[in-house]
C-alpha cells in the first residue's frame, strides 16, 4: 500500500540556545527554565496569538512593562515561521523574511503602530482606521476614510495573509509591505502626515523610543524601521484553516479502503492519527453540499475562476483587466499608470478569495455590494472593454450555480489570530504625565494638565493666527486655552479633545 507523502502536524523545535544566551547579556539570573524552553521555540505558527496579543497585561503600556518585556531575550530571537494548513502550501511563496526577519518584540511593536492613530496629522486615523480586524482587515466603507472624513478613490483592500504576496495596493505600486506602510501615513487623504511629524510624534512617546532602540539597535526610530515593524505584524496576520482546507485535506485519504484504515491502526500510527485528526476536523468544519459543487465550479474549465484566483492564497498575485469601472467618465487605468504598459490598461491585482466574505464591499472601487453581485459580474462576462482579460467571457451560470459558487467562497473563511488592539505606549509628551480622559464618544484622549514653560506657540499671537485662518476653531478653543497643551497636534485636535474631554480633565 503507498501512502500520501506525510506531513508532520507539529513542528520540531530547533533552537541555538547557546549562541542566543551569548548574544543576550540580559540580567542571565531572570532566565527562568520557562524562558529557555521559549527560547528553544524559534520556530512558529503564524496565527498563534501570542504573537498579537500584544504584552501581557492590561490598559495603557507602562514603561516598566515594555523594559520587562524587552528583556526577554526570546522576544529578539529571529522567528523561523510555518503557516497553517491551507496557506502551508504557499511557504515557499514567503516574501520578506531574510530582509526583515521578525522577532516577537518586532511583531509586537508593528502591532502598537498598526493600531496607533498618533501616526496620524491630527491623531483620529490608524491603519485600522480602514484595515479593522472586526472587518475582516477591511472597511465596510466603499471607499477608504482618512483624516477630516476624506475619501480616496480605491476600497481598502485586506491587510492578512500580505506575508505570500510581493507588490502591494491594487496597482502593485509599492514593491513591498514595507514600503507599503509609508504611503498612508504621508498619504493627504488617509492619514494626513508627514513622515518627519509622524517620527517626531512617535519620539514624543518614551515606550516607543525604548522600543525602536532595542529592536533596531543604532538604526533606532525612523520611518523605515517603523515601516518594517507594521510590516512584521501584517505577516503575522494569517488565515486560520477554513472548511474549505479540512475537505481538501480529507482528499487525501479518499482512496483508503475500509482494510487500509484498518492496516493503518497498527502500521502506521502517526498517519492514522493524521486521518483521525482530519476526520474529526472536517467534522467540526463542515463544508456543504452547495459550497463543495461551488468549489468544483470554481475550478472547472468552464467557470476557470482558478485562472486567477490559485495558489494557497487563491490569488496568482497578477493584474487582470475585468471591467470593473471601466464605462466611468475617467476609468482608473490601474496597473497601467505604473508600468505604461498597454496590456496593463484598466487592470487590477487580483485579490484573495480566502476570508472574502468578511471583507465586503468588493472590487478596487467597492462597486460590488456583495458576492452575489460579483459573481453575476463574472457571468455577464465583465464589462466589455479594448482591454478586457481574454480569460473573461461569458459564463451562462445557472441560479442554483451562482448560489453554490457563493457558498463556496463562503467555505473559504477561516478565523483570524486574536489581536489586542488597544494596548499602546503611554504618552508622557516631554516629561509631562497626561490624564486620559475617557469621552462621551468613547474614546480616550490624552490631556495635560498645564503648558509646559518652554513650549509658547499656543499663546495668544498664535491662537489669533490660527483663529484668522478659521474663526470657528478659534472661539471653540478660546475659551479653555493654557489648561490644556497640545504638544505635537494641530488645533484641530485640541479642539476635539475641549469638545470632547469631560470637566475632570484637569
Ligand atoms: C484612509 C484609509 C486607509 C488607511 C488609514 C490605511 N490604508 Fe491601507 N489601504 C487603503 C486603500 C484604499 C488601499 C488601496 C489603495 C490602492 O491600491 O491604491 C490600501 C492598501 C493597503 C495594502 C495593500 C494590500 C494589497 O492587497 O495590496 C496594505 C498592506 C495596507 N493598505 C496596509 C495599511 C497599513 C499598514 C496602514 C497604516 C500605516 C494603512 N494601510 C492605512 C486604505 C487605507
Ligand atoms: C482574469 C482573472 C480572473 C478571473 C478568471 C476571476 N477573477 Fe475574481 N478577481 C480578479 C481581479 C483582477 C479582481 C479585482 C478586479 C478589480 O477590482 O477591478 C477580482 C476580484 C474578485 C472578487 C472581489 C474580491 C475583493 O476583495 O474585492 C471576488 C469575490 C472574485 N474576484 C471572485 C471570482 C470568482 C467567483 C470567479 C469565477 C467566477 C473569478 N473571481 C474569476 C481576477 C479574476
Amino acid at each position: 500500500m503507498i501512502l500520501a507523502c506525510r506531513r508532520l502536524r507539529f513542528p520540531l523545535f530547533i533552537g541555538g540556545v547557546l549562541s542566543l544566551f551569548a548574544a543576550f547579556s540580559l540580567n542571565s539570573q531572570a532566565q527562568s527554565t520557562a524562558d529557555l524552553n521559549s527560547i528553544q521555540q524559534t520556530k512558529v505558527m503564524l496565527g498563534d496569538a501570542r504573537l498579537t496579543s500584544g504584552i501581557p497585561g492590561q490598559g495603557p503600556l507602562t514603561v516598566a512593562d515594555i523594559s520587562t518585556w524587552l528583556m526577554k531575550a526570546e522576544n529578539h530571537v529571529s522567528l523561523d515561521v510555518e503557516l497553517p494548513m491551507g496557506l502551508d502550501a504557499g511557504s515557499l511563496q514567503i516574501v520578506g523574511l531574510t530582509e526583515n526577519p521578525l522577532t516577537r518584540a518586532k511583531v509586537e511593536l508593528g502591532r502598537q503602530l498598526y493600531f496607533d492613530t498618533r501616526l496620524s496629522s491630527d491623531n483620529t486615523i490608524s491603519c485600522a482606521s480602514c484595515h479593522h480586524p472586526d472587518e475582516g482587515y477591511g472597511r465596510r466603507t466603499q471607499f477608504g476614510i482618512g483624516v477630516k472624513g476624506q475619501q480616496g478613490g480605491r476600497n481598502s483592500p485586506i491587510s492578512y495573509n500580505r506575508i505570500l504576496s510581493g507588490l502591494q495596493f491594487w496597482d502593485g505600486r509599492a514593491a513591498s509591505l514595507e514600503e507599503q506602510a509609508k504611503g498612508p501615513i504621508a498619504n493627504p487623504t488617509e492619514m494626513g502626515n508627514t513622515h518627519e511629524k509622524a517620527i517626531e510624534t512617535l519620539k514624543s512617546v518614551p515606550g516607543y523610543v525604548q522600543q525602536f532602540n532595542t529592536v533596531f539597535g543604532a538604526k533606532g526610530m525612523t520611518i523605515d524601521t517603523a515601516a518594517q515593524a507594521i510590516a512584521s505584524f501584517e505577516r503575522c496576520l494569517v488565515t486560520a484553516p477554513s472548511p474549505y482546507d479540512y475537505a481538501e485535506q480529507m482528499k487525501r485519504f479518499e482512496k483508503l479502503t475500509p482494510a487500509d484504515i484498518n492496516e493503518l491502526k497498527t502500521d502506521d500510527v502517526e498517519f492514522y492519527e493524521t486521518y483521525q485528526q482530519a476526520l474529526v476536523d472536517a467534522k467540526r468544519f463542515p463544508m456543504s453540499e452547495s459550497a463543495k459543487r461551488g468549489r468544483e465550479l470554481f475550478f472547472s474549465v468552464r467557470v476557470n475562476c482558478s485562472a486567477c484566483h490559485v495558489g494557497a492564497n487563491l490569488t496568482d498575485e497578477k493584474y487582470h483587466n475585468l471591467g470593473v469601472g471601466i464605462d466611468k467618465a475617467t476609468p482608473d487605468e490601474g496597473r497601467f499608470a505604473i508600468t505604461k504598459d498597454r496590456k496593463d490598461w484598466g487592470a487590477f491585482k487580483t485579490p484573495t478569495i480566502r476570508n472574502v466574505a468578511s471583507s465586503a464591499p468588493y472590487m478596487h472601487d467597492g462597486s460590488l455590494k456583495t458576492l452575489e453581485d460579483v459573481v453575476e459580474h463574472y457571468n455577464k462576462g465583465g464589462v466589455p472593454n479594448k482591454n478586457l482579460s481574454d480569460k473573461i467571457k461569458k459564463l451562462d451560470l445557472k441560479n442554483h450555480e451562482k448560489t453554490e459558487l457563493v457558498e463556496f467562497m463562503k467555505a473559504c473563511t477561516g478565523s483570524f489570530p486574536k489581536v489586542e488592539t488597544a494596548r499602546l505606549p503611554q504618552w508622557f509628551g516631554r516629561g509631562m504625565r497626561p490624564s486620559w480622559v475617557s469621552t462621551a464618544a468613547g474614546r480616550v484622549l490624552p490631556c495635560f494638565s498645564a503648558r509646559p514653560p518652554d513650549v509658547t506657540h499656543l499663546d495668544d499671537a498664535w491662537f489669533t493666527k490660527r483663529g484668522d485662518e478659521n474663526p470657528a476653531e478659534l472661539s471653540r478653543c478660546q475659551s479653555r486655552r493654557g489648561q490644556i497643551f497640545v504638544d505635537t497636534f494641530s488645533i484641530d485636535f485640541c479642539c476635539n479633545m475641549l469638545e470632547e474631554a469631560s470637566e475632570t480633565c484637569y
